[in-house]
């Protein structure tokens, strides 16, 4: 019997985007695919599809962000939909107003779809337990949980430049324990076929048996990054760390921190990944990060085109 996932309707569509985890191979590369037919709509005079026409998507970011929150408004706006962003800063929430009263009330203003970003892991998912069954909900990163879309970007960028998902080696590399990236880009590339992932970071900054994610850890940056074809960089979440973690910002970066010298542990053509924000000097050094193997920044605009993908999926089912 299939396991029971709150993101899929009665005919095993999307109907929210929460997690990777438990999503079948076939929705992950449906949405790859959808993204790329999207890539192109960038390159026309009139960057605008209508098939989100007259839908009201609301973007509701209770933590910072710049990447994720800009390209969900512009993908939405891509597709055509009204977009509302709220000001968490100047909303009811300071007066006291819960995270559901918050969300009856946008309900109430005929909203279609919540983009959700929120401190707390399981916030996306309370609301979507919450909302009306015809409101889609999209987890834009949630505590340490999940940042599917993420996730999703990452592994369609990998695609871009490496093709068979079932050839690579792809390393992972610093504050794996509190990035719900990592999380999400293991599920996503686990689903995907990639034979050998590995996390490479110090003993404080790996969940307990994180081997049972179906990874390989090494503790080490020349072991772990020998012969990979994609190297994932992670900030230090400093936000999320409780207690001393390390000794120093510069001790990490002299064992963890890529440089030129590490990379060159890697294949040639690998590429160089990271989701941002980037902290230069402490997990990555500026040489690479705007070096000939960093596909940072494609990263940014690959996540229009996959996030308008997710949202016309959603809004198709
Ligand atoms: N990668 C990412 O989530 O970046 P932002 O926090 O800027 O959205």
């Amino acid at each position: 019997m299939k396991k029971y996932n709150p993101q899929l309707n009665a005919n095993g569509e999307l109907h929210h985007l929460l997690s990777i985890e438990g999503l079948p191979r076939d929705i992950l590369t449906h949405i790859l695919n959808t993204a790329e037919s999207f890539v192109t709509v960038a390159e026309r005079e009139v960057k605008k599809v209508p098939l989100l026409r007259g839908k009201a998507i609301f973007n509701l970011f209770f933590e910072n962000s710049t990447r994720t929150r800009t390209t969900f408004e512009i993908a939405a706006k891509r597709l055509s939909a009204d977009v509302i962003n709220l000001n968490i800063g100047s909303s009811s929430t300071s007066k006291g107003e819960t995270l559901l009263d918050t969300v009856d009330n946008l309900s109430a203003m005929q909203a279609d779809m919540f983009v959700v970003r929120h401190a707390q892991s399981g916030a996306a998912h309370l609301i979507a337990k919450h909302v009306a069954p015809h409101i889609h909900v999209v987890n834009a990163g949630d505590g340490r949980h999940a940042h599917p879309t993420q996730g999703l970007l990452d592994v369609f960028t990998i695609r871009r430049y490496k093709e068979d998902f079932t050839r690579l080696r792809v390393a992972i590399v610093g504050d794996i324990l509190h990035s719900r990236v990592a999380r999400s880009e293991i599920h996503a590339l686990n689903v995907l076929g990639v034979p050998e992932i590995r996390v490479i970071a110090p003993k404080t900054l790996l969940p307990t048996n994180v081997e049972q994610m179906g990874v390989h850890v090494y503790h080490d940056m020349a072991q772990g990054l020998k012969d990979v074809d994609v190297v994932m960089m992670l900030r230090l979440q400093n936000e999320r760390m409780r207690g001393a973690l390390l000794p120093s910002a510069g001790e990490f970066f002299k064992y963890y921190g890529l440089t030129a010298d590490k990379l060159a542990h890697a294949r040639p053509d690998a590429i160089v990944m990271h989701p941002g924000p980037m902290n230069r000097g402490i997990e990555i050094d500026s040489g690479v990060a705007d070096g000939r193997q960093s596909v940072i920044l494609p990263q940014v605009t690959f996540g229009i085109a996959v996030r308008m993908a997710v949202m016309s999926i959603l809004a198709g089912n």
